[in-house]
């Protein structure tokens, strides 16, 4: 993040707090946010689009309502996809109208919300999706605005479980067959919502702007279609989130104002050459605008070194804190950050408390030699999908989130206690 730098004892600084100070106040693990940095990146988001644009968080890369003040602050619109994400949207006071509402199967009840709320568009999923949506807003007397999603049929360059474009799989209406273009014309007819526009999300962690390009292709060859058959242009086009971050040195993300401008391009002369009046763009970013904004901090517990093959280092947490690598194989980086060290490198592998052997935060990653319990450890990049996939598996407990800014230290989420845990245990 933008504001980390290491003292003359090698002792990482981060928004102006030591991480030594933070441990010792918040305990660890903790994910440790630069709220600077968040803010930073959701302006870069916004202006690189300017005001024909609008940019919706995603919010399930990490939702609090201190969140979703910053993105109201900065001019950021919200994607929620769950009623549990509505509700904290609208209770730290984003208004509804900036509000869209995603997800392949949301209850009769999240819609109903959702449209008493008076949220800006529904993203319809599917043909049951579509019925639902209109009939629950005709029985409110209203015309909820919405967005078909399909799925262009593009092999996004990613983890299979986050690729989300290609035909065989959940998300979407497909435009092949004539499916999308079923659903517009049902769409059309219904009175209790209005058809804005065309929905594509191709799945996430992706640096090939190829991708996009054949998906604006091809939503905008549906635009296209919807207005010779039915004389109608929808004003706007989503192209959903997904761009890349770096997790580790190897990874070489693009800057918000060159997705910008190559979506805008590709857009604008997809339109000219099909003659259509160009459409309102958004996008939905989640992991670039959060992702690189937190590290979690973490005390090492063992260092056990295995003959010949690498050091196992105990930390804290583990997969409930960060399930990416057990899940996607996902990569990241670690460093000591709670003094300097001049010992030699060591192959080592940093992993969490949990009882598995897949309970692995970084794979491989060289620490120094001299670790030894009690310093800390940091690994970066995990403001996205790691505080939101958290989970409590063996009772441990969450990990608070804390936001730091100009030398001052605020917890976002707090640590769950053992309370909360038994709250829920009503037997
Ligand atoms: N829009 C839609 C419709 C989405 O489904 C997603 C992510 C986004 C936007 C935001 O994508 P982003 O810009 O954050 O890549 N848990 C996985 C990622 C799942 C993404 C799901 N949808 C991970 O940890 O990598």
């Amino acid at each position: 993040s933008q504001t980390v730098s290491r003292d003359e004892d090698g002792v990482v600084t981060v928004g102006g707090i030591s991480v030594t100070d933070l441990a010792e106040q918040y305990g660890t693990p903790a994910y440790i946010l630069d709220e600077t940095d968040f803010r930073a990146r959701a302006r870069a988001w916004r202006t690189a689009f300017g005001t024909d644009a609008d940019v919706f968080y995603a919010g399930k890369a990490f939702l609090s309502r201190a969140v979703v003040r910053w993105l109201h602050e900065e001019g950021l619109n919200l994607d929620v996809c769950s009623g549990g994400e509505l509700a904290t949207a609208l209770s730290a006071g984003m208004p509804a109208d900036r509000i869209a509402f995603h997800g392949n199967n949301k209850s009769t009840e999240e819609i109903r919300r959702a449209v008493e709320a008076g949220v800006g568009r529904i993203v319809l999923d599917s043909f049951q999706e579509i019925v639902r949506v209109a009939h629950i807003a005709q029985e409110l007397g209203t015309r909820q605005r919405v967005q078909i999603r399909i799925t262009v049929g593009v092999e996004a360059h990613t983890h299979e479980f986050i690729a989300t474009a290609h035909e065989d799989q959940k998300f979407g209406i497909p435009l092949a067959g004539g499916q999308a273009a079923e659903a517009v014309r049902r769409a059309l007819q219904l009175d209790g919502i209005e058809l804005i526009g065309i929905h594509s999300h191709i799945g996430s962690q992706i640096f090939d702007m190829s991708g996009f390009e054949v998906a604006a292709h091809r939503v905008v060859g549906l635009l296209k279609d919807i207005r010779d058959e039915h004389g109608v242009e929808l004003p706007e086009i989503d192209l959903g989130g997904g761009l890349g971050i770096a997790y580790t040195s190897d990874d070489d993300p693009r800057e918000p104002h060159e997705i910008a401008k190559a979506l805008t391009e590709i857009v604008t002369r997809e339109c000219e050459a099909a003659r259509l009046t160009t459409p309102r763009i958004s996008v939905e970013p989640g992991r670039a605008i959060v992702g690189p904004t937190a590290f979690t901090l973490y005390e090492v517990g063992t260092v056990k070194a295995l003959d010949g093959l690498r050091t196992y280092v105990s930390v804290d947490g583990g997969m409930s804190d960060n399930i990416r690598t057990a899940l996607y194989d996902a990569e990241y980086s670690v460093a000591l950050v709670s003094r300097s060290s001049d010992a030699a490198p060591m192959l080592s592998r940093v992993v969490g408390k949990h009882c598995e052997s897949g309970d692995i935060v970084v794979r491989d990653a060289f620490l120094p030699a001299d670790l030894a319990p009690g310093d800390l450890i940091a690994v970066p990049a995990t403001g996205a999908y790691c505080r939101s996939m958290a989970s409590n598996y063996n009772h441990v407990l969450r990990p608070p989130v804390v936001a730091v800014r100009d030398g001052e230290a605020r917890v976002i989420v707090r640590r769950e206690t053992e309370e909360d845990l038994l709250r829920l245990d009503v037997g």
